[in-house]
């Protein structure tokens, strides 16, 4: 049997730019986080998000041929992410992730991918 991606069982592409474009208005607005981000402009940043996740859920891998291997926890090496950026990360994917209504079991399977990928991505000596 053929079996979906998630990428297609949510809709596609279209999909991941309302959460990732949800997800980049909540940074906007906050002081903290909007901080880290290096340029003005966080339009490439958002696209960068979106073109990963497309690519990570089974869609086409335009991420790879833009940026090459993800490499994530090596790409945010030069920002320092303790648990308190963590979790400020998180309320905002938590706020997208509301916002884009997903029946279960796709909302649980991308909400749970999140927090993993989110806990990986702290490298503050100390804090977990
Ligand atoms: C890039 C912050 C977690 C995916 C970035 C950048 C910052 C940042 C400041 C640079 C912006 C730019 O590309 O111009 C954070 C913080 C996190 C976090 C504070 C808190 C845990 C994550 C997670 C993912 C992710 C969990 C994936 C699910 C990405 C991607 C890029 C990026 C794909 C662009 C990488 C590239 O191609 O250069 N992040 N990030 N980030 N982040 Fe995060």
């Amino acid at each position: 049997p053929v079996r979906m991606t998630f990428y297609e069982a949510v809709g596609g592409e279209e999909f991941f730019t309302r959460l990732v474009g949800r997800f980049y208005e909540g940074v906007a607005q906050d002081e903290e986080l909007r901080a880290m981000y290096p340029e003005e402009d966080l339009g490439p940043a958002e696209e960068r998000l979106r073109l990963f996740l497309i690519q990570y859920w089974g869609g086409p891998r335009t991420y790879n041929e833009q940026r090459g291997h993800p490499r994530l926890r090596m790409r945010h090496v030069p920002f320092r992410i303790g648990t308190h950026e963590r979790d400020l990360w998180l309320k905002h994917m938590r706020t997208a992730v509301d916002s884009v209504e997903l029946p279960e079991p796709l909302e649980r399977q991308l909400w749970e991918y999140m927090v993993m990928a989110a806990h990986s991505m702290v490298n503050v000596p100390g804090e977990t």
